[in-house]
């Protein structure tokens, strides 16, 4: 079985897409009360078992309060991972809703931008850094093409931290085999990739196994499709599935959530699975997949729900900032 992670980002910025955010916050939006809670959320994560930490440049404050966190908690190098990602830059200063035309990121995977944001997760994290990815690298980026983005990458790698890149959207499989065939110096570059996998959205699976075929760990990320796979969604459109869930999850005396992720965990070519918890109490929730029995009726009886992956990320592009 996979191990479960913890990621960042709607911990290190006071607004997120996932469903009930701001409510999450308590709609204090102080950067003493988002650190307060992700200090909070850490430690749950912690004393529940989990050890590797997934950042973004881009998730608002993320790197600088994992790193406050190891250095207050006295978390040696040697007992965590923590993944960061380059390429978007984080422009929301600070507020929950943009002003028109002000994106909350800004996404440019050019050498400049790795080099700066680098710098920076370095500064940061020193060597609590085990993982740097390329965040959504898509074939209409050109990271994938781009000599000079993929050399200083490489170089990174030969200093000892291990280079993924994630991916998003409805062609993620495509930029994986691509990211499959990249070798520098003769061997691969990539020694991990995140992608989306979730019960709604299952079109990467058969690029997942080839890149754990190869060697890469991979990472799961949404999990819980932004919080849509649990009992917060009341859209009208999932009402079916999420009786048919919540069926399953009383039968097996657990969540939604849990049952979500414990379909992730079980994949055999998974590596870790992020839970996206904002609260504490969601920490503990995700965390009970990893004793939930999975078994072939389970797997079966949850294999029915998926979207098709153009649904699925057209229902995600409208998920609001919160
Ligand atoms: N392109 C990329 O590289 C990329 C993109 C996305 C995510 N990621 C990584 O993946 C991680 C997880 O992604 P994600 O947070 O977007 O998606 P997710 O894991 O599918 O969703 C997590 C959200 O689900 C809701 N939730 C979880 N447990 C719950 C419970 N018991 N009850 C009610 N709601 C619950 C919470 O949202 P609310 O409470 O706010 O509703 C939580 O923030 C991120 O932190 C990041 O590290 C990477």
């Amino acid at each position: 079985m996979a191990q479960l992670g913890l990621g960042m980002a709607s911990l290190g910025r006071p607004g997120y897409i996932n469903l009930g955010h701001g409510e999450d916050l308590k709609h204090d939006h102080s950067i003493a009360a988002v650190r307060k809670n992700a200090f909070e959320v850490l430690n749950k994560a912690w004393d529940s078992g989990i050890r590797h930490f997934d950042a973004a440049r881009s998730y608002g404050r993320a790197e600088e309060f994992v790193s406050q966190w190891v250095r207050d908690a006295s978390i040696t190098p040697q007992e965590i991972i923590i993944s960061s990602k380059w390429g978007y830059t984080y422009t929301a200063a600070w507020k929950v809703q943009t002003p028109e035309g002000v994106a909350h990121e800004v996404k440019r995977h050019e050498l400049p931008v790795l080099q700066r944001q680098y710098a920076t997760s370095f500064n940061q994290l020193g060597d609590h850094l085990k993982l740097y990815q390329i965040h959504s690298a898509t074939e209409e980026s050109g990271v994938l093409d781009n000599h000079a983005v993929l050399q200083f990458l490489d170089r990174i790698r030969q200093t000892g931290t291990s280079i993924g890149l994630s991916v998003s959207g409805p062609r993620q499989s495509e930029t994986i085999e691509k990211a499959l065939t990249i070798k520098l110096n003769g061997e691969r570059l990539f020694q991990s990739v995140q992608a989306t996998w979730n019960l709604l959205e299952r079109s990467s699976e058969l690029a997942l196994k080839n890149a754990h075929d190869l060697g890469l760990k991979v990472i799961i990320k949404e999990s819980v499709a932004n919080g849509r796979l649990t009992s917060r969604n009341q859209a009208p459109e999932f009402r079916a599935r999420k009786d048919q869930l919540s069926q399953l999850a009383r039968e097996h005396g657990t969540t939604i959530d849990a049952i979500s992720i414990a379909a992730a965990l079980n994949q055999p070519w998974a590596g870790i699975v992020l839970s996206g918890a904002t609260t504490a109490d969601q920490v503990t929730s995700n965390v009970a997949a990893t004793t939930l029995r999975w078994d072939d009726e389970l797997e079966n009886q949850t294999s029915k729900i998926a979207e098709a992956p153009t649904d699925y990320w057209n229902s995600r592009a409208k998920l609001d900032w919160n």
